[in-house]
């Protein structure tokens, strides 16, 4: 593997241009961060200001993967503003395997835009930081999720059945993945 790793900010796909966070972008990620809807299956509840400041704050430091647990939190723009974040983190070094996760301001949902986004992020991994095994962890009941799992080519691994108390209540865990060779088979 190529660690460490700084994200080539910013990385230019076919519509979006995928980028460091900056504490300019507070506004535009807490208009998604704040949103029930969206953060219905993510760990967190809705965010407010100050909440969403202090982690673009953190996010905007994150450029670089060495080790276990460093992590991008990129932000996917159009025409310049930031209409949603890719996660990145190393699980395992040793294991050279990766976990990615995502979200999108509803506004720009149902358009591709999240598929372009972590795709380029997957070619990224597999290709440039050399990386073997990719997973997102998921709420199966996560339709939008699920969906773009199987748009991009992960796999359905794990189904955990009432394995997390979850805002309130015992619910499910999958767990999606894709490994190097699978991606660079892609049909
Ligand atoms: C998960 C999430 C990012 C998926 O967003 P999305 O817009 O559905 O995903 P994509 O950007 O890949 O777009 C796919 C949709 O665009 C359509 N589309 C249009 N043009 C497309 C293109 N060029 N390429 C791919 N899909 C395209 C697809 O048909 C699909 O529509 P459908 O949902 O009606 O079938 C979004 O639901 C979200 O942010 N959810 C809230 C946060 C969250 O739960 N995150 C995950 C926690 S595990």
């Amino acid at each position: 593997m190529q660690l460490p790793f700084s994200f080539p900010s910013p990385l230019r796909t076919e519509r979006l241009v995928l980028r460091f966070m900056t504490v300019s972008d507070i506004d535009d990620v807490h208009a998604y961060q704040s949103r029930e809807d969206v953060c219905r299956y993510m760990t967190y509840e809705p965010r407010d200001r100050p909440t969403v400041a202090e982690k673009v704050t953190q996010y905007a430091d994150a450029h670089v993967l060495a080790g276990d647990g460093d992590y991008w939190q990129i932000a996917a723009t159009l025409d310049g503003r930031v209409i949603g974040d890719v996660y990145f983190t190393i699980k395992s070094v040793e294991q050279q395997t990766a976990e990615i996760g995502w979200s999108l301001h509803p506004d720009f949902q149902g358009r591709g835009y999240m598929s372009e986004a972590a795709g380029a992020m997957l070619a990224l991994a597999f290709d440039q930081v050399g990386l073997r095994r990719i997973i997102a962890v998921l709420d199966p009941r996560n339709d939008g999720s699920t969906a773009l799992c199987r748009r991009l080519g992960l796999r359905e691994e794990a189904h955990f059945v009432e394995d997390e108390w979850f805002k309130g209540e015992w619910a499910d865990t999958g767990i999606y993945a894709i490994l190097a060779r699978e991606w660079a088979s892609r049909g």
